[in-house]
């Protein structure tokens, strides 16, 4: 496999992985481009992968989860709008998640949408976000509350970035990769779990392999309802408590790993509604725990109830009283629970506590 088809009602699109770093020809195959990289990625690449990028058509942009909002937005148009190029224009972003997300929001609304082409280099945005078609800004202190649906034309996938990335970042992005094995099914889930040792070793084939794995199983969940209404919502599996641990620990937890650990709660209050067998529970645990390497510098404040129950009120996806989990079943059927009382959410936040301090 070494392209997977994307359709979308924007424009299809594909993803093409590559094992030679020949890709980056863009700017000789096309007239008007501008590539745009995340700055520790060119520091680090500017020499070789990236030595071959014009000067003159290359922006490198300093980025960060603060800088993900309009103002840096409007420091690409004034970049792009003093340029010859118009709607003709291509922008070719290289980075991670932060990079895809303000590139793509400027590329979905100059001009009411130019050509974009986008290269991940980080495990998240290589084996989860490069095929969301979403792109999002914070707003104001809230995250990702503006955006636009627009996919890229092209992605191209060279999973040899991935040896650079800190140990941190590779974990974040391992939550969505382990999230998504399980979404796949029993037969995924353990093929990761034999795999895991040598994804945590940055075996690039293996990470390849696992990328591969995540982008189709995120596809079968997206098929049908690109704009978030249904089957899709299932791919938050993990991200309502995942959202409140990030909130009260003030992002400390990076999103990988506070979803990990949101997977583990939403497996307890499973199972405490039986939906969930012991063995199918310890099951799954021992792969969560063996891609969270992070548990042990977690704190008990980190799981104050008051703080992350009125956390979770806020989630914007919350109709109602109750609260919604999505949860996985022994069969590994995901399925949205939308009844779960305030008394079960404590009662399996105490016993997250007392699993994971
Ligand atoms: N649009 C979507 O569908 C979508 C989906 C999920 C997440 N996101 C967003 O993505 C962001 C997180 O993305 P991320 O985890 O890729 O983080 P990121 O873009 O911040 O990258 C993490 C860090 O790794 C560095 N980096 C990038 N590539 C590297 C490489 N090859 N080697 C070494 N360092 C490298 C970056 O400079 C950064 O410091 C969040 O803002 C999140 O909201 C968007
Ligand atoms: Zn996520």
């Amino acid at each position: 496999l070494s392209m997977i088809e994307m359709f979308s009602n924007i424009r299809n699109y594909t993803v093409r992985f590559s094992e030679e770093p020949n890709f980056l020809d863009f700017h000789e195959r096309l007239k008007f481009f501008c590539y745009f990289v995340d700055e520790n990625v060119w520091g680090l690449y500017s020499a070789d992968l990236l030595r071959t990028l014009p000067r003159d058509g290359t922006i490198v942009l300093k980025i960060s989860e603060d800088r993900k909002n309009l103002d840096t937005v409007q420091e690409i148009y004034n970049d792009l709008i003093h340029r010859s190029a118009k709607r003709n224009l291509t922008v070719i972003s290289i980075g991670g998640g932060i990079l895809q997300d303000i590139t793509g929001f400027a590329a979905s609304t100059l001009y009411r949408g130019i050509n974009w082409i986008f290269i991940p280099t980080t495990l998240l945005a290589q084996a989860d976000s490069c095929i969301g078609s979403k792109t999002s800004l914070n707003y104001q202190g809230y995250k990702n509350l503006i955006g636009t649906f627009y996919p890229p034309s092209e992605v191209y996938i060279y999973t040899p970035f991935l040896a650079s990335l800190t140990d941190l970042d590779f974990f974040s992005g391992l939550g969505e990769v382990v999230k998504l094995h399980m979404m796949g099914g029993a037969e995924k889930t353990a093929e990761f779990k034999e795999l895991l040792p040598s994804v945590i070793g940055r075996d690039a084939n293996v990470l390849e392999r696992c990328v591969k794995n995540s982008l189709l199983i995120k596809k079968s969940y997206m098929e049908g309802d690109e704009f978030d209404t249904g089957k899709r919502n299932l791919l938050n599996f993990g991200h309502t408590l995942g959202h409140a641990l990030e909130v009260v620990t003030d992002y400390r937890i990076p999103h990988g790993q506070a979803v990990i650990i949101g997977i583990i709660f939403a497996n307890i209050a499973a199972r405490n509604r039986g939906f969930l067998s012991k063995n199918g529970f310890d099951r799954l645990l021992s792969t969560l725990l063996s891609a969270l390497p992070i548990s042990t510098t977690m704190a008990p404040q980190d799981f104050d109830e008051e703080i992350i129950i009125k956390a979770m009120r806020m989630d914007k996806k919350r109709t109602g009283e109750d609260f919604a989990l999505v949860i996985i079943k022994d069969d590994y059927t995901m399925v949205k629970i939308i009844d779960f009382k305030s008394e079960e959410i404590s009662r399996s936040l105490a016993e997250l506590r007392e699993l994971l301090l």
